[in-house]
């Protein structure tokens, strides 16, 4: 399958995805993490109180990426005892950081968090009209399993993709992922 590419910035220029770096967000993210919300999503928000619930929670791992010294972007992933597939629930960059391979980055961190905490794959849900989304899962390598209609709050479909994690093809998906995006 391909999806169209819609025209964005190129990642040349002072900042790259060479200057960001991936950690584990703590209570002090918050503010950060409710704006790149605010500014990534119109509908199906995570609200205040859910972001700081879950950056609590040993089943949720919450991964912010910082260019300099600001957070940019942010991915929240689900984990159950009983299940043993990680769900990338939420996954964000902020309007001005888009386009320098943040996205790449914090989708292979999630990846190696998923395969640290022994999770055979990944899924998550897109909107059918987010083709930037699409697009990134696409390369990064994650396959439509299925569709589910009036999904979100407007009535739009969910496409939802999987990707299969081998512990050594996960390390080396995101050597890749970061190769391609210096
Ligand atoms: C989707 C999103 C996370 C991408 O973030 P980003 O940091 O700009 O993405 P990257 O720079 O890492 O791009 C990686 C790949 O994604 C795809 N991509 C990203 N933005 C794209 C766009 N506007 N059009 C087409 N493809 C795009 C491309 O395949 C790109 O690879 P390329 O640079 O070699 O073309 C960002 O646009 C966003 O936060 N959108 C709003 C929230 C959202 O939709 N989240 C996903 C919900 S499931």
């Amino acid at each position: 399958m391909s999806f169209q590419t819609i025209r964005r910035p190129s990642a040349s220029g002072s900042q790259s995805a060479r200057s960001v770096t991936v950690r584990r967000a703590s209570r002090a993210d918050l503010p950060a993490l409710e704006r790149i919300e605010a500014e990534s999503f119109s509908g199906d928000r995570l609200s205040p109180r859910s972001l700081r619930t879950l950056i609590a929670r040993p089943s949720a791992s919450v991964l912010v990426a910082q260019l300099g010294a600001e957070v940019v972007g942010s991915v929240i992933v689900l984990y159950r005892r009983t299940a043993s597939v990680g769900r990338l629930y939420s996954l964000a960059v902020e309007p001005r950081a888009r386009g320098l391979g943040v996205a790449v980055k914090l989708l292979g961190a999630a990846e190696e968090d998923a395969v640290s905490r022994r999770q055979s794959a990944v899924r998550l849900e897109v909107r059918a009209d987010n083709a930037a989304a699409i697009a990134l899962y696409d390369r990064a390598g994650y396959r439509i399993s299925g569709r589910r209609t009036n999904y979100y709050q407007d009535g739009e479909t969910a496409l939802l993709f999987r990707k299969t994690l081998a512990p050594q093809k996960a390390a080396a998906s995101v050597a890749r992922a970061a190769a391609a995006a210096r």
